[in-house]
C-alpha cells in the first residue's frame, strides 16, 4: 500500500493547521526541519512540530535536515512526531540514535543524501524502520526529480528484501505525477511530496491521485 506524505514546506506557513487539514487522507506530514548549516535553508523547529501535533490527527514525519541530530531527535519522538529521519551524513552515531528514537516510541529512519550509498549501513537495517532515498539534494522544495537516484531507490529494496526486513522505503524530492510511478516501480512504498500536493488546487485530490498512480505502478513491477 502506498503513502503519501505532503511536504508542508510548499504549504503556507502562515496558516499551518489549515494547511494540514488540507490534505486529509495523506497518510503522514512531512515536516522539513533545517538549520541553515546541514542544508542552506532554515524553517522551522520544535515548538512548531509541537503546536502543530496538537492541531492535527495526521501523524508526523519529521525529516531533520540538521547538524548534531542526537541532541534533538529524541525531542521530536517525544514531542509527538511518530516519524523520524534524521540524515546519515550528519549522525555520528546512527546505531545509538535509532535506538534512543525507538525508545520514544517513534519509527527511526536514516535519510541519505544522493550522494551517499546505502551499502555502507547494511548491518544497520534491523536497527531502523524506513530509509529515505533523496531524490534532490535536500534543501529546497521545487527542484527536479534526480533520476540517477533510481538504480539506488532498486539497491536499497533488494537488499530490505534480502535481509527480509518489514523497512519502508521513501523517496523525497520531485515527486510528482510525472515522476511517482518510476519510483513506485523501482521500489519505494512512501512519497513525499510537496510542490506537487499544495501547488495543485485541490491539495486532498493530488494525494488521492499520486496515490492511485504509485499503487498501479507498483503492481504492475510486481505482475511483471
Ligand atoms: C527538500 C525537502 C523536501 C521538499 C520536497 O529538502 O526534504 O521534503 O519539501 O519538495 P518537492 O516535492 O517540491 O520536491
Ligand atoms: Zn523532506
Amino acid at each position: 500500500m502506498a503513502q503519501i506524505n505532503p511536504s508542508m514546506l510548499s504549504a503556507d506557513f502562515a496558516r499551518l493547521a489549515e494547511e494540514a487539514a488540507a490534505v486529509k487522507g495523506a497518510d503522514w506530514l512531512h515536516i522539513d526541519v533545517m538549520d541553515n548549516h546541514f542544508v542552506p535553508n532554515l524553517t522551522l523547529g520544535l515548538p512548531v512540530v509541537e503546536a502543530l501535533g496538537k492541531a492535527t490527527d495526521t501523524p508526523l514525519d519529521c525529516h531533520l535536515m540538521i547538524e548534531d541530530p542526537a541532541r534533538w531527535a529524541p525531542a521530536y519522538a517525544e514531542a509527538g512526531a511518530g516519524s523520524v529521519p534524521f540524515h546519515a551524513e550528519a549522525a555520528a552515531a546512527p546505531v545509538r540514535l535509532a535506538r534512543e528514537i525507538r525508545a520514544q516510541g517513534a519509527r527511526a529512519s536514516l535519510a541519505l543524501k544522493p550522494a551517499t550509498p546505502i551499502e555502507p549501513y547494511e548491518d544497520l537495517l534491523p536497527e531502523l524502520d524506513m530509509i529515505l532515498v533523496m531524490t534532490v539534494e535536500p534543501g529546497f522544495g521545487g527542484q527536479a526529480f534526480l533520476d540517477i537516484m533510481l538504480p539506488k531507490i532498486r539497491r536499497t529494496r533488494r537488499l530490505i528484501e534480502r535481509h527480509g526486513l518489514p523497512l519502508w522505503l521513501q523517496v523525497d524530492g520531485g515527486v510528482s505525477a510525472d515522476t511517482i510511478e518510476r519510483c513506485a516501480e523501482a521500489g519505494a512504498d512512501v512519497f513525499v511530496a510537496g510542490s506537487a500536493v499544495y501547488g495543485a488546487e485541490d491539495p486532498a485530490a493530488a494525494v488521492r491521485a499520486l496515490r492511485e498512480r504509485a499503487e498501479k505502478a507498483a503492481g504492475r513491477a510486481t505482475s511483471g
